[in-house]
């Protein structure tokens, strides 16, 4: 695993893709297996706030917590040997691209939407993006989103794999990277 370090420079690493994919699980276990520190972007904003995502979107309005999403991402890309799960939408926000694409290994978590509507009733109540859509709204979002997580630097396909194959997937790919 130190030599995995080694060659990716003590990068971060990032991992992108629609709310629900699995960023959080799958970026603990990439963490623990390169010994690194795992960071949830959604829980530090939470904890800034005091409050969980949906109630900062409530009473402090989205504007509020994408600027906090935006700060907060800026300066955890400016440290090292990091994993990083930052929201879904999160990319949506060009300078988030660029900072996270310039300084970090960015992963996509890449999963159908078949795959991800199984997943539904997990996430639903969480997620104020998602509250009082449609399905088909939501396959319209996941799809319309599909675009931005086109970029990044590696790409792990997690239809019907469990989270330990993902990970090590993921750190299979970092080692091609060497
Ligand atoms: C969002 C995704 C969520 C969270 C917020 C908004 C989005 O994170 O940041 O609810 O706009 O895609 P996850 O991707 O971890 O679900």
């Amino acid at each position: 695993m130190n030599n995995i370090d080694v060659s990716l420079k003590g990068k971060n690493i990032i991992l992108i893709g629609f709310m629900g994919v699995g960023k959080t699980t799958v970026g603990k276990l990439v963490a623990k297996k390169l010994q690194r520190e795992f960071i949830d972007v959604d829980e530090e904003i939470e904890k800034e706030f005091g409050m969980p995502v949906s109630e900062i979107f409530n009473k402090l309005g989205e504007k509020a917590f994408r600027e906090k999403e935006k700060s907060l991402i800026f300066s955890l890309c400016n440290q090292k040997n990091k994993v990083l799960s930052p929201g879904g939408g999160s990319f949506l926000q060009e300078e988030i691209r660029n900072v996270s694409l310039s300084t970090s290994i960015v992963i996509f978590l890449d999963l159908s939407f078949e795959g991800w509507k199984d997943r539904l009733d997990l996430i639903l109540d969480s997620r104020p993006v998602l509250k009082g859509k449609s399905v088909k709204e939501m396959e319209e979002l996941f799809n319309n989103r599909q675009e931005i997580y086109s970029n990044h630097h590696l790409k792990v396909v997690t239809d019907n794999m469990n989270v330990d194959v993902i990970a090590n997937q993921i750190i299979n790919k970092l080692s091609d990277l060497m």
